[in-house]
């Protein structure tokens, strides 16, 4: 399975200060070299931490393909477009939120915008709630883009005609939500999640809940021909169920690794999470 490091964080942290310490750019040599598949960033509306002077010096200096995540806000399209990344990972964003909150509002409106993208000749991905509506709509956009691989009639193998086909990250945000308020001892600190106090049993059967969601809809999706992905919100002890998901080809995974390289440094940081998540 392969690991997208999400690099935000290094540059929220310079933003505290306002300086140029610490760079995001060191961090995708040091990705490169602990084992990572790809390097994903997230250009926001607020240019609250990534901004194009990041992007663009990573992006011509990473080995490693680029996601780029962003709105279909059309300034940023312009700027990412032009920059060209190896894929774009469209989000919703709203300006109010401390991180992506849910899945995309899958209206027609996005068609255009995924149209430019793949003329600038990069992959496009949509971030998605886990459930069947988005996986239907998904496949629909698809389809019109002729982004979708048909099943062989002879065998259930994807006859791999096309150079491309769309992306789906699965938003596990939910599922690592429920994670935290059970698992570790979030609800007894300030930050707990209040819409989710709840009895442990009660969280217990939403998650397992949540947990079948994604593995169900990761399969219809993978299935029908979408590239499945996932991520948001996944650490070093929830993540394990959603390696487990075949249909899942890679995570792009960014606070918990950051996090954690504050004590261990990033190289090692990224070489514990690969360590769990890699499929023999
Ligand atoms: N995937 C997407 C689409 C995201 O928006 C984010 C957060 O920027 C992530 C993955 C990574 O989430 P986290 O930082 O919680 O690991």
């Amino acid at each position: 399975m392969r690991l997208g490091v999400n690099i935000d964080h290094i540059a929220y942290l310079r933003e505290t200060r306002k300086i140029n310490d610490p760079d995001p750019l060191e961090a995708i040599f040091i990705a490169k070299r602990s084992g990572a598949s790809q390097i994903t960033v997230h250009l926001r509306e607020d240019r609250r931490h990534i901004c194009e002077y990041d992007l663009s010096r990573i992006i011509e200096s990473s080995f490693l393909p680029i996601n780029v995540e962003c709105s279909t806000n059309a300034n940023i399209i312009k700027v990412v477009c032009e920059l060209k990344p190896h894929r774009i990972t469209i989000v919703p964003e709203n300006r109010n939120e401390v991180t992506t909150e849910g899945g995309l509002l899958l209206q027609d409106s996005l068609l255009p915008v995924m149209e430019r993208i793949l003329h600038s000749d990069i992959d496009v991905a949509l971030f998605i709630d886990p459930n069947e509506a988005s996986i239907e709509k998904c496949l629909k956009f698809g389809e019109k883009l002729g982004l979708i691989s048909k099943k062989s009639s002879k065998s259930s193998e994807m006859i791999n005609t096309l150079s491309r086909s769309l992306g789906v990250e699965l938003h596990t945000g939910k599922y690592a939500n429920l994670s935290l308020m059970i698992e570790s001892n979030l609800s007894r600190t300030h930050n707990s999640i209040k819409e989710l106090e709840l009895s442990r049993s009660k969280l217990a059967s939403l998650l397992s809940f949540e947990l079948n969601s994604l593995i169900y809809q990761s399969k219809q999706a993978s299935n029908e021909g979408l590239l499945v992905f996932a991520g948001h919100g996944l650490n070093y002890h929830n993540v394990k169920p959603i390696t487990n998901i075949s249909y899942i080809e890679e995570l792009n995974i960014g606070q918990s690794i950051i996090a954690r390289s504050i004590f261990t440094g990033l190289e090692n940081a990224i070489k514990d999470m690969i360590k769990i998540i890699k499929r023999d």
